[in-house]
Parts: C-alpha cells; structure tokens; sequence
C-alpha cells in the first residue's frame, strides 16, 4: 500500500491542523493566539520540531527493515506498494464488512424465486452501516430523552430566554456607558503615567514610521523642538492629529481610527517629547511656539490657541 500523503503535504498540513484548531479555541482578541501568547507559539515550535523528528526516525527505521528483508519479502513488499489505496486489503475488507454486497457471481445464492415477468428480487441483507447508524439514532433518542426530559435540561424557549436575558443587559450596559465627548475646547496637557504610557504604544504603532519612535522625524517634522508647522500647544497638536495636515497629504487625519481621548493620550505624550533632543533628529522646520500666559481674571481674553504664536 502506498503511503496516502506525500512528506512534504502530511507536515503542513497536520502542522496547519493544530495551528487552526489552537486559534479557534485560544480566544486572543484581534489578535493571533500565536503573537499573544509567547506559550503557544513555542508549543507550535516544539510540535513541527516533534513532527519533523517523528518522520525522521520513521523514514530512518524503514530504510533498516528494508535492508533486513530477504529478497523474497522486499519482492512482496514491492507489489504490496504498487497497489493504489482504494484497492488495498484493508479498505476491500472495511467496504465489505460496511455493505455486506454480493458479488455479481454469487447472486444467484440470494435470488428469491419469485419472478414478474422477468423481474427478479434479491434477498440483500441491510447493509451493516445503515443499520449502525439506525442503532446510533436510537441511542442518541434514549440520551435526549433522559437529558431533556428527565433530568430538566434546557429547552429550546429556555436558551431564547437566557440569550434574550444576556442582550437586555448588554443593552443596559451600553446605556449607561458614557459616550466619549473629549474634544478640542475641552482637551488638556495629560501628565500622569499610564495616559502617557498609552499615547506611546500607540505613537510606537502608528506613527513612529514617519516620526521616529523617539519624535526626532523621518517624512514627518520633528516633533521634540518648539518649533511647530501647524502650532504647538496641547490644542493644536490634538488638532493636527484629529484632522490631519491640509499642507501635507502624509498627515492623515486620525479620528477614525482613534477616540477622541485616546488622541489626547496620543498628544500628550508628543508633548511629553519636548525638548528629548534625540540624536539625528530633523532640524527644525515651523514657527517656534511660546505657550501663552494664563489668562488674567479681569481681562478675561479670549485664547485662540489655534493661531500660530508670533516669533521672536
Ligand atoms: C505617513 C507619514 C506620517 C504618519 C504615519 C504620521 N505623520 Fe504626523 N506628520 C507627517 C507630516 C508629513 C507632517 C507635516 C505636516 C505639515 O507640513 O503640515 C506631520 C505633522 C505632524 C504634527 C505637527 C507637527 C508640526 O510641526 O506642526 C504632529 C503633532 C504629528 N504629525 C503627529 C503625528 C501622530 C501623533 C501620528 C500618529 C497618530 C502621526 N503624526 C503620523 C507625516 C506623518
């Protein structure tokens, strides 16, 4: 009997099989199970390095027996691989035992004799797999029966009631959530740890590409000077990033892909940067910024923040 896959198709595809049956039951959020968990993937490490050894070892003991034969058992073992599987002993034997077929020659052993003008019928036997899976739907009613109706299991109005229950609160919960109303009259400079702390992950992810991990620049300006393109301040800054650059296409706005307070995280912490002076950071393009003075209490001036502050 030839071996049913070939090496290079049995690995992948057992190797494949564990991958996807370890995602569907690992639940890892957006991400895969693989990259969250650093457990899982030296599991999948270890079983492709088991995989690869097995066949190894199995290629290596067959290579043996084979040289121990004698020449009349690798002549057999030779005709015994030519056989394609569907012809094999084993599957001849578990196709009759399943079916329980008469060959043509021997139907004449269950022909009943009457016959309607020249129409004949054979006496066959219900072929066994049918009736195993009669039997297999007779214990499956018996299990059911004692499940659902004797031991009180779930019926199927107590599962609609219970999803029905499980929504109603979801709905309650989302009710009472409050919705993000964080904008740019509103933002201010964050400073505690964990905001900042955030805005980095997120500036590492997204940003870091055309402004440096460390704000120094590469397409984007620098970000760690006082001087600013589009004004610097905690309002500004929040505004560029919400609304992206109308000089320049590269900055996109951003306020689809984040909330309105995580955009403030976002710019805190590129505040944060000030004056960080990375090495082989973008010399400084823009105006330089002086944050305005506090507002005195009798004059009461209306801020405009977003207006680029005069230069020295
Ligand atoms: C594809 C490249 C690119 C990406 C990604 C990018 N930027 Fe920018 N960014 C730029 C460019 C180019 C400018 C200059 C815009 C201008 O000239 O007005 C800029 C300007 C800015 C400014 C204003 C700088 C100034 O001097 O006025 C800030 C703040 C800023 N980006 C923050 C971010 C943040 C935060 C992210 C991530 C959420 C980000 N950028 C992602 C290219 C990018």
């Amino acid at each position: 009997m030839k071996k049913l896959l070939p090496v290079y198709v049995r690995v992948p595809l057992l190797f494949a099989t564990v991958l996807i049956g370890l995602e569907y039951f690992i639940d890892s959020g957006d991400r895969p199970a693989f990259v969250k968990y650093p457990m899982v993937s030296l599991f999948l490490a270890v079983f492709l390095f088991l995989l690869i050894a097995i066949e190894i070892v199995v290629n290596a003991v067959d290579k043996v027996t084979y040289h121990l034969l004698t020449d009349e058992q690798r002549k057999q073992l030779e005709e015994a691989q030519t056989i394609p599987i569907t012809q094999s002993k084993f599957l001849k034997g578990l196709m009759q035992k399943l079916t329980r077929s008469k060959e043509i020659e021997q139907e004449s052993d269950v022909m009943l004799n009457h016959d309607y003008d020249g129409i004949k019928e054979l006496d066959n036997v219900l072929p066994p797999w049918w009736v195993y899976l009669f039997y297999g739907t007779i214990a499956f009613a018996f299990i059911y029966l004692i499940r659902f109706h004797v031991l009180d299991g779930d019926t199927q109005a107590d599962e609609f009631k219970h999803e029905v229950e499980l929504a109603n609160l979801e709905i309650q919960k989302n009710a009472t959530a409050k919705p993000d109303d964080m904008n740019i009259d509103k933002v201010t400079l964050l400073t505690d740890e964990a905001s900042l702390a955030k805005g980095k992950e997120v500036f590492t992810n997204a940003c870091a590409a055309c402004h440096k991990a460390d704000g120094g620049g590469i397409v984007g300006p620098n970000l760690t000077d006082e001087f600013w393109i589009n004004g610097g301040g905690i309002k500004n800054v929040f505004k560029i990033i919400s609304e992206g650059s109308k000089n320049n296409q590269s900055m996109v706005s951003w306020k689809g892909i984040f909330k309105p307070t995580e955009i403030q995280q976002i710019a805190s912490y590129v505040l944060s940067l000030q004056g960080s002076k990375p090495a082989g950071g973008k010399p400084a393009e823009g105006q330089k910024w002086v944050e305005e003075a506090a507002p005195k209490t009798d004059a009461t001036p209306v801020v405009d923040s977003t207006k680029v502050a005069p230069t020295k």
